[in-house]
């Protein structure tokens, strides 16, 4: 216990029991929570194509397949092979769910561009340097359609020296090293120098979380 993670690529016995230490460390909060996410704060049309980067097991993948029927469909990508085999797993029986091995810090396959409405990245964009956020953000901005929607949900910026205790636990001993550096990354303004302007901003847990929405002008 105690070594901080080195990176956000989830694998073994934490890609086995995701959503059980998901909802463990958040008293059985997180599943509820994100069910109301995905239902009521995402934007999501019948028959829209939806992308998720570092899609994990596919949860909310699952969530959001029944809002964009058998028109659309979502698209998950991840590059850890225990998530990759979890989410083809548990999504088999969703006919509109794709998932596909890609590093989504590099560029996506032609066929994408300009191919989603919406776009997610949860619990996931923090553990990326800044130069790989900024790829992420372009790499973004060509795989959306024009008017199309980004989410971001991650730890919101702060001080991080203000933060309650039990949060500075978590950023310390259990995060990837990224994680404090993200609490003050101008994620408005970098977002903005791709065509992305903030549309939307939920706040959760005392202001610790963030649920953004960016809207593409390209
Ligand atoms: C903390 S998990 C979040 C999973 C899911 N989004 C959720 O909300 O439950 C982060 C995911 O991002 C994936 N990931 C990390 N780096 C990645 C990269 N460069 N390209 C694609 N996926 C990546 C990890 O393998 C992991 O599945």
């Amino acid at each position: 216990m105690g070594n901080p993670k080195v990176s956000v690529v989830i694998t073994g016995f934490e890609a086995k029991f995701y959503d059980e230490l998901l909802d463990f460390i958040t008293l059985f909060q997180y599943g509820k929570f994100i069910k109301k996410l995905m239902y009521e704060e995402t934007e999501v049309g019948y028959g829209d194509n939806v992308a998720e980067l570092g899609v994990g097991n596919g949860r909310n993948a699952i969530l959001l397949s029944n809002r964009v029927g058998e028109k659309g469909e979502i698209v998950g990508f991840d590059i850890s092979p225990d998530m990759l085999e979890k989410a083809k797993k548990k999504t088999k029986d969703y006919k509109n769910i794709r998932i596909i091995k890609h590093d989504i810090r590099l560029d996506f396959p032609k066929e994408f561009y300009d191919y989603f409405d919406v776009a997610l990245i949860a619990l996931a964009f923090h553990g990326f340097t800044p130069r790989d956020r900024e790829r992420i953000l372009d790499n973004v901005r060509k795989i959306l359609k024009d008017g199309g929607k980004f989410y971001i949900l991650d730890y919101n910026q702060m001080n991080y020296a203000k933060s309650p205790f039990y949060f500075k636990i978590l950023i310390d001993k259990f995060e990837c090293p990224l994680a404090e550096e993200f609490l003050g990354y101008d994620l408005i303004n970098v977002a903005n120098k791709y065509g992305f302007r903030l549309t939307k901003k939920r706040t959760y847990v005392k202001g610790l979380f963030q649920y953004s929405e960016f809207t593409l002008e390209k």
